[in-house]
Parts: structure tokens; sequence; C-alpha cells
């Protein structure tokens, strides 16, 4: 009893220990922007004609990499401009609350960001970016959803550097050996093929991996489960109650039944799930095409036996992809917003969209890169998305989007850890949506 006691005692004080600590370090790190940006001020750099820009961004180890190799290329074309990259944490929502705090305390010192493209209006809307030279972009040659997203009012405050939508990865060599000829079309369907698989001797660990932890991940699940029922997560639609039902009910039992790993709840988001699926420990993975070229890069054990196709679906809907991406801007607090603009002009320019396209797996934002015959060449795996990105599904492009995201990402979650019905959570989830209407 004692020890058990002192176990837990231990284990409190150890979860306090570490919450300090994290606090502490957040608290330092923006701390030391602020006080480098007080102590060095922008405009007393040391020559007159050399510029330094921060360029901030965070992404999977080989963006990185690339990123880093293009700001060297660029960094080389203009001699007066050198660029730093500035690496956040891949996940969405730690990146959403590190600019949100640099960006509300007036004194940001990045020169472009790479922002997520739900993040755009809310930060439009706070008055935190600077307007761009939409003819030095060309920003006519950006795919039609660019103008809805990027501009207010005709002037353009980002542009988009990618088109992310969701999709289904799928063991090829597997789905041959369990006698499967086709990948499933259905969320049954996907289930059915995990249970047959399951039979061969060198079935997978875990059948369907995707990204279920408490974060804009789970929202973008979410809506595709939503929406390939005939729901809608857009709080002006009207509440499609057998949806929302169904969607949570499958969501959960994937994880019940083991078709999905208990700590789907806990741990997923998209570099576990690349992770875990890249191992060879399952055979379906929900993601985004980011992850195609890493999942066939020399040293992963399943290079070749990935397929890639559109999402399934459920009763009564079409299959969809969450509509996601990235876009580049600059915050009116920069010194050097044409030095950044230049960066912008560069990055998002048809040639370096290519570069992305072949090297990275990304889906271009330019027409004339959809359009132009070297892209089938250098990059055929991107072309064979061609279909799915038109067909993706947009989160509602509200200035509020993130408090909504978050209100249904806790609803989901609590669920999928058992704490909520899904009955229970379709009443609140109805209640909530009509709060931001
Ligand atoms: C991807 C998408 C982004 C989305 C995020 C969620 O990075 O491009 O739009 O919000 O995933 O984790």
């Amino acid at each position: 009893m004692t020890s058990a006691y002192n176990v837990q005692a231990m284990r409190r004080i150890l979860l306090l220990v570490m919450t300090v600590i994290g606090i502490v370090a957040v608290l330092l790190l923006v701390r030391t922007f602020l006080l480098g940006r007080q102590s060095a001020p922008r405009d007393q750099e040391p020559s007159a004609e050399s510029v330094h820009i921060i360029f901030c961004a965070g992404g999977a180890p080989s963006e990185i990499e690339l990123w880093q190799s293009l700001l060297d290329d660029f960094a080389r074309e203009n001699p007066g401009i050198s660029v730093e990259l500035r690496q956040l944490p891949a996940d969405s929502d730690q990146q959403h609350a590190y600019y949100t705090t640099l960006l509300g305390s007036g004194q940001p010192d990045v020169d472009v960001m790479r922002l997520d493209v739900i993040w755009v209006p809310e930060f439009v809307d706070a008055g935190w970016l600077a307007p761009l030279d939409a003819s030095a972009l060309e920003t006519n040659d950006f795919l039609s959803f660019a103008s809805r997203v990027d501009s207010y009012r005709g002037v353009w405050f980002a542009v988009p550097w990618n088109v992310d939508a969701g999709v289904l990865y799928y063991r090829k060599d597997l789905l041959h050996e369990a006698g499967i000829d086709r990948v499933p079309e259905t969320w049954r369907e996907l289930t059915d093929a995990v249970r047959r698989i399951r039979r061969l001797d060198n079935a997978p660990r875990e059948g369907f991996v995707w990204q279920g932890r408490q974060y804009e991940g789970l929202a973008c699940v979410y809506l595709e489960q939503v929406m390939s029922r005939g729901g809608s997560l857009d709080p002006r639609d009207e509440f499609a109650r057998g949806a929302h039902l169904e969607a949570l009910t499958y969501l959960r039992a994937l994880i019940e039944r083991k078709v999905s790993p208990a700590n789907t709840a806990s741990a997923m988001d998209e570099e576990r799930a690349r992770e875990m699926f890249q191992n060879g420990d399952a055979v379906f993975m929900r993601n985004w095409p980011y992850a195609w070229s890493l999942l066939n890069a020399e040293y992963s054990p399943v290079a070749g036996k990935v397929g890639i196709a559109a999402l399934p679906r459920g009763k009564g809907g079409a299959s969809t992809g969450a509509l996601g991406g990235w876009h580049l801007a600059i915050p009116v607090t920069s010194a050097h917003k044409e030095a950044a603009q230049g960066l912008i002009v560069f990055l998002a320019s048809a040639k370096v969209q290519e570069e992305l396209a072949a090297r990275l797996n990304w889906l271009p934002t330019r027409l004339s890169v959809w359009n132009s015959p070297q892209l089938a060449q250098m990059a055929p795996q991107v072309m064979a998305l061609k279909e799915v990105a038109p067909t993706a599904t947009p989160r509602p492009a509200i200035p509020s989007y993130p408090a909504l995201s978050l209100a249904v990402q806790e609803i989901v979650s609590g669920v999928l850890v058992g704490r909520l019905s899904p009955d229970e959570a379709c009443d609140r989830l109805e209640a909530k949506l009509k709060e931001f209407r």
C-alpha cells in the first residue's frame, strides 16, 4: 500500500516537474527571440548592402533537407541576401501556437513564414500579413482555390506553395498475396481486406494507421469520414446526424477491434503513422502525398511495395480527401519585405515547384506546372494524383476555424478513447457547430 502510494506520488512529482520544464522551455524560446530582436535591431546589420532574412518552417526530414538546399540556391543567385532556415516542429498545431505567440507579441523576427492553409484567413483577419506584389508572383497562374484563401478584396496576402489531399497508401504485395484484386473503395472493404490479410503468415502487426491523436490531423481524418458518408463539417450546413454517427462508430470500432493500433488516440500523427507503415508494420495508411518519396527511398523496407489511391467512401457519400497545403507569407513587421518577397517569388516559381514535385511528391499549385509535359516525366506519381486534388474538400474557410477545429478534435477524441458514446458526441457536435454559424 505504502509503496504503491509512493510510486504514485513519485509519478505525480515527475509529471509536475516535466510540465514545469516544458513550460519554462517554451517561455525561454519565445523570450530569446524577443530579446534577440531588441538587442540586435534588424536595421543595425553588419553591412547596409547585405540583408539577412529568416525563413520559418516545420516539416518532415526530407522536406527540411530540400528547403535548405533551395535557400542556398536562392542566396547564391542573390549575393546581397543571406537566408536562415528556422526549423519548427512538423506538427501543424505546435507551429500555430508558435506563430500566434510570436505575431501576437508584435515583435516577430521572421521574414517569410510557411502557413497551413487553414490559418490564412485568421492571420489576414488579425492584420498580421503584409500585402504581396501579385504581378511579380503571377498569381493568375495559381489553382482557382488560391484567390479565395489568399486574397482579400483583391489584395494577396499569401500564395500557395503546395496542395495536399488526404490519400490511401496500401501494400500492393500483401493485397496480391491475399488474393484481393482491387484496392478497397469503401471503408467496409478496407476492414474486410485487413481481416483477410491477417490470415497470412507474414501479416503485419497493424491493419490501418491514421492520424488519431488530438490535433489538426484528426480534424482532417474526421472531415474525410463525415464527407465520405454524405455529411459535412461546415457549420453553415445542416447537421447530418446519420453521417456523423456512422463516422464516429466506425473510427471507434477500428481501435476497439484492433484494426488500428491501441495508441492511435494518444500518439498517431502523420510521422508516427508513416514510420510504422514504412517499417512494414501496417497494411493501409491514411496520409498526405509527401509520404510517397520517403516510403520509396532506397533505405525503406517497403520501397516498391506501396500503392497510392483515393480514400474509400462510406454509405451515401463519395470519396474525398481533406484539402490541405502550405502557403507562403510575410509578416507585416518584417524589416526586409523586398528580399522576403524575392524569396517567395523564387520558392513559388514553376521551376522550384517542379523540383518539389519530383523530389518530395508535392502537388503543385500552378496550372502551368500541372500542364507541363515535364511534370509527367519528372513526377509520374504526382500526375497520378491529378484527379485526387480537385475533389479534395476544404476545411471551413472561416477566421474562427482553429477554434472550431479544437472543439471537433476534443469531441472526436472523446469517442476514440471511450469517454463519449457516438450518440453523446453527436449531440455535442451539433450544439458546437451551431455556435460557429
Ligand atoms: C498537412 C496539411 C495541412 C493540415 C495538416 C494536419 O500538413 O497540409 O493542411 O492541417 O497536415 O496535420
